[in-house]
Formats: C-alpha cells, sequence, structure tokens
C-alpha cells in the first residue's frame, strides 16, 4: 500500500495522458522487463508517489527494493534512468539528500518511489546490482 512522508517537501507531478514504455533492466539477474504504461490504469497504489517508477514496477510483477515503503526515507529504490528522464518530475532536495546515500551515483539516478514520469517519452531504466537492503546495525 502506497503511504505518504509528511516531513518532506512533496513533488510536483503529472501523471501521463498518453500510453508510454518502460524498459526495466534488473542488472543483478540480467534480466529486461518492458512495461506498456496505459494511463487510465495508473496509480497501482502499490507503493511509492502514485505513477513513480516504483509503483509500475511493482503493479507489473517487477520486485524492486523499497525498504522504507516508498516515502523517499531510505535508498534502495535507486534507479538509473538512462532514457526519458527529462519527462520525469524534478527531485526533491529531500530525494537528493536520500540519494547521496546510494552507492554508484550518477547523474542520471533516481529514487524509483519518487520519480514520476509524465508520459512523453519512453523510459529505459536500470536497477543496480547492489540495490539492496544493506544493514548497518553493528553485529550483536
Ligand atoms: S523506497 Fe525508500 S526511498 Fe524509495
Amino acid at each position: 500500500m502506497a503511504g505518504t512522508n509528511p516531513y518532506i517537501q512533496q513533488s510536483r507531478t503529472r501523471l501521463p495522458q498518453q500510453r508510454y514504455r518502460v524498459t526495466f533492466r534488473l542488472l543483478e539477474s540480467g534480466e529486461t522487463h518492458e512495461v506498456v504504461v496505459e494511463p487510465r490504469s495508473l496509480p497501482y497504489q502499490r507503493s511509492g508517489l502514485p505513477g513513480s517508477l516504483l509503483d509500475i514496477a511493482l503493479g507489473n510483477g517487477i520486485e524492486l527494493e523499497h525498504t522504507c515503503g516508498g516515502v523517499c526515507a531510505c535508498s534502495t529504490c535507486h534507479s538509473i534512468v538512462r532514457q526519458g528522464l527529462a519527462s520525469c518530475n524534478e527531485a526533491t532536495e529531500d530525494e537528493e539528500d536520500q540519494l547521496e546515500e546510494a552507492r554508484g551515483l550518477t547523474i542520471q539516478s533516481r529514487l524509483s518511489c519518487q520519480c514520476v514520469p509524465d508520459g512523453s517519452m519512453d523510459l529505459v531504466v536500470e536497477i543496480p546490482a547492489w540495490n539492496r537492503n544493506l544493514v548497518k546495525e553493528a553485529p550483536h
């Protein structure tokens, strides 16, 4: 179930008005999944902002890490938008702060739960192999 984080700046998003494609490349498994996003199907209300890459992935049976439940409070949903980034909402400062915790950061990096495409372009999204819930606690 999607949740919201009242402690962060709310992102300005625009849901698509037309069909578009998202190709997810899961680098750990080498799998590629192509999803056709139908505006009338959104949001899936699975996790993250409505219509976000995380919402789309989970709504289509593609499991992405999302330790905080899609509320911009971790970096496990780090993705790299290789194509179509210009059609996505702008990252907020809160998203950028969380992204700094992600390994292998690039200028095309986003948090899947906060990145909402407007449907004006097709996207190619890489999910890094290191997107796992890295426990930071010291061993007992
Ligand atoms: S799932 Fe935690 S920031 Fe996206």
